[in-house]
C-alpha cells in the first residue's frame, strides 16, 4: 500500500483529498498546523471512510517534525497543499507569505531530497497566469502575479522546474485549481474559513446563515453577461479527485508539468447568487460595489490537458457545488 503525505490535510482541499485517498486505499499521513483548520476534521474524515489518517500536529517550517515523519512512515508521494491563501493579507504580511510558502515548500522539498522520495504534487493556482492572456486559459500561456500570494506560486513553480532539471528521475505535478467550492456529499467536512470570507461562496454562505446583512459585489460594469465578474468554479470533491489520479500519474512518471484543474465553464456573481437561492430556498440580499482591487471580468480553464493526461473531468454542476456548500454550512455553524 502507498503512503502519501499530505501537507493541509484538515484544510478545505486537503480533507476532502485525504477523503478520497482513503477510499481508493491508500495509507494517508497528513500534517497541519491548524492555522486555518481545525482538529476535528480528523473524525469526520474517519465517520466518512471508516478509516483514519496517521496526523502530525505542526508545522512544516519544522524540519525536525518533517524528518522524524520520514523517519517513521516511508512515503511514496507528497501532496502538498499547506500554505497561507489569502490574496489581500499577503500585500499586507508579504514576508509571512514569503516565508510560510516559499521556505515551508522549500523545507518539505529538501526533506524530500534528504529521504529519497521524488514524487511530489503542488498546490498551484490559476493566480499564476497572467491576467492579459485570452480565456480559456491554456497551461502554457505566459505567467505573472499581483500579489505576493500569487508571486510564491510563481516561485515554486520556478523551483519545481529547476529540480526537474537537476534530476530527472523527479516527478510532480504542478495543479493550478481555478475556483474551488462546494463541500464532500456527507456534510461533514466543508470551507469553513476562520474570520472574514475572502471569497465569494463563503461570503454567500455567512449571507444566508444571517451572519452579515448583504453580499458586496465588487463591480457590475465589466464586459460579462451580467457585467458581474465571472469564474470557473468547481466542485471540491471534483478537485480532490483530480489529486488521485495526479498521484496515480506522478508515481509512474518522470518530469514536471502544470494542470488546470477546472470545468472549463463561467459563472458570473448573480448566476451563483441566483443559483444558490434557489437550492437554499434563502434571500441572498447584495449591495453593487466598486470593483476589487486586482479583479479582472472573466476567467476560466481549458481543461483538455487534465482529460488527455490524467484522464479527469470534473463532474459536478453549479447547483451541486451551491447546494454542498449551503448543507454543509448550515449544518456546521
Ligand atoms: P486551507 O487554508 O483550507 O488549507 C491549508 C491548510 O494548511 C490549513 O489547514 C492550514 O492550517 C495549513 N497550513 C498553513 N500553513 C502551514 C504550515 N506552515 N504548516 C502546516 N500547516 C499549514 O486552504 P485550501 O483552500 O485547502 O488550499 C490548499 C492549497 O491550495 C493552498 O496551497 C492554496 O494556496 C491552494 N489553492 C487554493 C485555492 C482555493 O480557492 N481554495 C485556489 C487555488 C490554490
Ligand atoms: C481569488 C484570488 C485568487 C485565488 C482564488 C482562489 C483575488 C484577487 N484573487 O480569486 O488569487 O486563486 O481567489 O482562492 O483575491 N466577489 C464579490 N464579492 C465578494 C467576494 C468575491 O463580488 O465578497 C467576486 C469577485 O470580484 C470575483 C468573484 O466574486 O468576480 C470570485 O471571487 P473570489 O471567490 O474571491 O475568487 P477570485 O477573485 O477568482
Amino acid at each position: 500500500m502507498k503512503n502519501i503525505l499530505v501537507t493541509g490535510a484538515t484544510g478545505f482541499i486537503g480533507s476532502h483529498t485525504s477523503v478520497e485517498l482513503l477510499e481508493n486505499g491508500y495509507n494517508v499521513i497528513g500534517i497541519d498546523n491548524l492555522y486555518n483548520s481545525y482538529k476535528d476534521v480528523l473524525l469526520k474524515i474517519e465517520k466518512i471512510t471508516k478509516k483514519s489518517i496517521k496526523f502530525y500536529e505542526g508545522d512544516i517550517l519544522d524540519y525536525t517534525l518533517l524528518k522524524k515523519i520520514f523517519k517513521e512512515n516511508r512515503i511514496d508521494c507528497v501532496i502538498h497543499f499547506a500554505a497561507l491563501k489569502a490574496v489581500g493579507e499577503s500585500v499586507e504580511k508579504p514576508m509571512e507569505y514569503y516565508y510560510n510558502n516559499v521556505s515551508g515548500t522549500l523545507n518539505v522539498l529538501n526533506c524530500m531530497k534528504e529521504f529519497d522520495c521524488k514524487n511530489f504534487i503542488y498546490s498551484s493556482s490559476a493566480t499564476v497566469y497572467d491576467k492579459d492572456n485570452s480565456i480559456p486559459y491554456l497551461e502554457n500561456y505566459k505567467k505573472s502575479a499581483t500579489s505576493p500570494y500569487g508571486y510564491t506560486k510563481i516561485m515554486i513553480e520556478q523551483v519545481l522546474n529547476d529540480i526537474y532539471v537537476a534530476d530527472n528521475d523527479f516527478s510532480c505535478v504542478m495543479l493550478r485549481y481555478f475556483n474551488p467550492i462546494g463541500a464532500h456529499k456527507s456534510a461533514l467536512i466543508g470551507e469553513n474559513p476562520k474570520g472574514i470570507p475572502n471569497n465569494l461562496m463563503p461570503y454567500i454562505c455567512d449571507v444566508a446563515m444571517s451572519k452579515r446583512k448583504f453580499l458586496n459585489v465588487f463591480g457590475n460594469d465589466y464586459d460579462t453577461i451580467d457585467g458581474t465578474g465571472v469564474r470557473d468554479y468547481v466542485h471540491v470533491v471534483d478537485v480532490a479527485k483530480g489529486h488521485v489520479e495526479a498521484m496515480k500519474y506522478v508515481l509512474v512518471s518522470r518530469g514536471n508539468i502544470g494542470i488546470n484543474l477546472g470545468t472549463g465553464k463561467g459563472t458570473s456573481v448573480l448566476e451563483l447568487v441566483k443559483c444558490f437561492e434557489k437550492v437554499s430556498g434563502k434571500k441572498i440580499n447584495f449591495k453593487i460595489c466598486p470593483r476589487r482591487d486586482g479583479d479582472i471580468g472573466e476567467f476560466y480553464a481549458d481543461t483538455n490537458k487534465a482529460k488527455e493526461i490524467l484522464g479527469w473531468e470534473s463532474k459536478f454542476d453549479i447547483e451541486d457545488m451551491c447546494l454542498d456548500s449551503w448543507n454543509y454550512i448550515r449544518f456546521n455553524t
